[in-house]
């Protein structure tokens, strides 16, 4: 039997539940997993950022719920350490196991790392703060782990909200997205941020010694959040300064680590973490907003 039109109401539905931030979204998730696992523990990957205004997005969560933790390597383009993972994942097969999609983009190894976890049975979530369209609309992240959660100020002209989604409910759940945030063309500002991206970097081809990019490739579905970059020779925190105050509003979420990573060594702490920036390709940047920036950013590094 075939009905003439969808009846199903719960086939192929996402309830997305609105929140405060995402760090609130990450709090309720860790406190679901408590309810199953007082004792738990969680796996975190060793990048993680800090800064005395917003202190950090995900490890304030984990301070305050009391669990213990621990860290999983990541090298200087933020992809994940496949052995250390698997080893300290299997350490305790019922600890939460945080993936990041740092960016919006998800480890090269993402579907691999997916499917190992799924097999395993391991409780996974995946941070999506970053990725919200690289899973709305390009479907690369976000569906695999027992729950997602996403920043909508981070990609959306708003001052804070975040968004949780449960990918295995029990029950049928409501969604809960206030009306302004549904009147946004997500597939323009997903391809507007693509089309930036790539503009950005073939511009950057001329710096190519002064500026590692952190993903020389931008694969179908990835919606970048910023253009992040090694900054090779000149100084990362005096560049920041200097763009921002010339009005070109550079990012670095990254620049300071939480101090539990102080002792912990690994290529993306160690390194990537002094000298990281990040471009801005949001939405409402232009072309022509870009080719200035890039003949600021040559004035600064070229006198
Ligand atoms: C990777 C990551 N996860 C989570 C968060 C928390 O986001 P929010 O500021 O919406 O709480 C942030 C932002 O700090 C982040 O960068």
């Amino acid at each position: 039997m075939i009905t003439k039109k969808a009846e199903l109401a719960d086939n192929y539905k996402r309830t997305w539940i609105y929140t405060n931030s995402a760090r609130e979204a990450w709090s309720e998730i860790i406190e679901i997993y408590k309810k199953s696992n007082p004792n738990g523990s969680i796996l975190l990957p060793a990048y993680i950022g800090w800064s005395p205004k917003e202190g950090s997005g995900i490890y304030d969560s984990v301070v305050k719920s009391g669990l213990s933790y621990s860290f999983y390597n990541l090298d200087l383009h933020l992809q994940i350490d496949l052995k250390d993972f698997k080893q300290k994942a299997l350490n305790d097969k019922n600890q939460l196991v945080l993936l990041v999609h740092y960016f919006g983009f998800p480890d090269n190894n993402s579907f691999e790392i997916t499917a190992w976890l799924r097999e395993k049975n391991i409780f996974f979530v995946e941070d999506c703060a970053h990725a919200w369209l690289t899973d709305l609309i390009g479907g690369k992240c976000g569906r695999e782990g027992n729950y997602s959660f996403y920043s909508l100020h981070r990609i959306l002209p708003v001052n804070n909200g975040g968004l949780l989604v449960n990918n295995k409910p029990l029950v049928s759940e409501k969604s809960s997205i206030p009306y302004n945030i549904v009147s946004y063309d997500y597939y323009g500002i997903f391809n507007k941020r693509i089309s930036n991206y790539r503009y950005l970097s073939h511009l950057l081809k001329d710096l190519k010694d002064d500026f590692t990019m952190l993903h020389e490739n931008l694969e179908v579905g990835i919606c970048p959040q910023t253009l992040p970059v090694i900054v090779e020779k000149y100084n990362r925190n005096l560049l920041y300064k200097e763009m921002n105050d010339f009005g070109f509003g550079m990012v670095s979420l990254y620049h300071t680590m939480i101090n539990e990573l102080s002792e912990f060594s690994c290529d993306a702490v160690n390194i990537l973490s002094k000298k990281i920036i990040n471009f801005p390709i949001h939405q409402d940047v232009t072309k022509s907003d870009l080719d200035e920036m890039i003949k600021k950013l040559k004035e600064i590094i070229y006198v």
